[in-house]
């Protein structure tokens, strides 16, 4: 067993299903003492809404004691090294650090120099586990067996962390996974693609649509979103009545990835899927802290 998470290929199926087995112990647990006296640091070097207070609540409501640092007040910008950062951070004894950098393959890095476990938390257009298990987690609980399922994902998909997750974690549990979006956006892979949205809902039991990953562009790839959004965006008038879920990880780019009507419809899940989130990183924790 890892006792890093820095890639979803750290779990294996066995472990997953352990995982999600405690989080759905944990959903609608307000606190427990299971992880009373443990200290886990959370060091974000990207914004972020959604994942770092739900690692925070996840880890306060397992009773650990936590600490945020803001990375604008460190000493990163005094200059000190990533790793001096990681290694001073380590030394006062915390049993995890969960860290989101810009650039790829940071947590896989420090995890070989700290003794905590490495949580990874994002780590530039690479990975996103927990966002991926928690996804996988909230399909799971749609569905039932995953294999069969066929899941489209929608958007920036070659410039996204949570598409790399989720693509492993989905093809792993044997659903059928469609990519949609512009020819600039699709990653290159075997997996089948297309360029039609309407397509893709014809086909799909559930779609991921994915935000525009702008801040990883080089180049403008788009006049704008809205013409991004005149192709891509999911409208009640596209799904109709259909039988489909439609998710995303957040932050949404309001009627431009999903329109209004259809983020308050019923088969949205973008908000169950933010509440599964503290639940699955809840076990998450648990289950990397607890074998130390
Ligand atoms: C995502 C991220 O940061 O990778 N958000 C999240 O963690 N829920 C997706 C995004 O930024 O588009």
């Amino acid at each position: 067993m890892s006792k890093h998470l820095t890639h979803t290929k750290d779990l294996n199926k066995e472990e997953i299903l352990q995982i999600f087995s405690m989080a759905r112990e944990y959903l609608d647990e307000k606190k427990r003492e299971d992880l009373k006296g443990k200290l886990i640091i959370n060091i974000f070097f990207e914004n972020s809404t959604r994942t770092r207070s739900s690692f925070e609540i996840a880890a306060k409501r397992l009773s650990a004691d936590v600490v945020n640092l803001d990375v604008a007040k460190s000493s990163t910008s005094k200059g000190e090294t990533l790793f001096d950062t990681a290694a001073n951070l380590d030394a006062m004894g915390p049993d995890a650090i969960i860290v989101r950098h810009h650039r790829s393959g940071v947590p896989k890095i420090l995890s070989k120099y700290v003794r905590a476990s490495i949580i990874n938390a994002g780590d530039g257009a690479h990975q996103h586990p927990t966002q991926g298990l928690l996804d996988l987690f909230t399909l799971i609980e749609v569905f039932g067996d995953l294999e069969g399922k066929k899941i489209a994902i929608v958007g920036d998909i070659r410039n996204s962390r949570v598409a790399n997750s989720d693509i492993e974690l989905l093809t792993r549990f044997k659903a059928k996974v469609l990519l949609v979006g512009p020819p600039h956006f699709l990653p290159k892979t075997p997996l089948p693609k297309t360029y039609s949205l309407k397509e893709a809902i014809e086909f799909a039991d559930a779609i991921i649509s994915l935000r525009t990953q702008t801040e990883r562009h080089k180049h403008p790839t788009f006049a704008s979103l809205k013409d991004y959004a005149q192709n891509f965006k999911i409208t009640k008038e596209l799904i109709k009545d259909k039988n489909i879920y439609i998710m995303h990880p957040g932050p949404v780019h309001r009627n431009i990835d999903i329109d209004d009507e259809v983020l308050a419809d019923k088969r949205s899940l973008v908000l169950r899927q933010v509440k599964n989130g503290v639940a699955v990183r809840m076990a998450i924790l648990k289950h990397l802290i607890r074998e130390q």
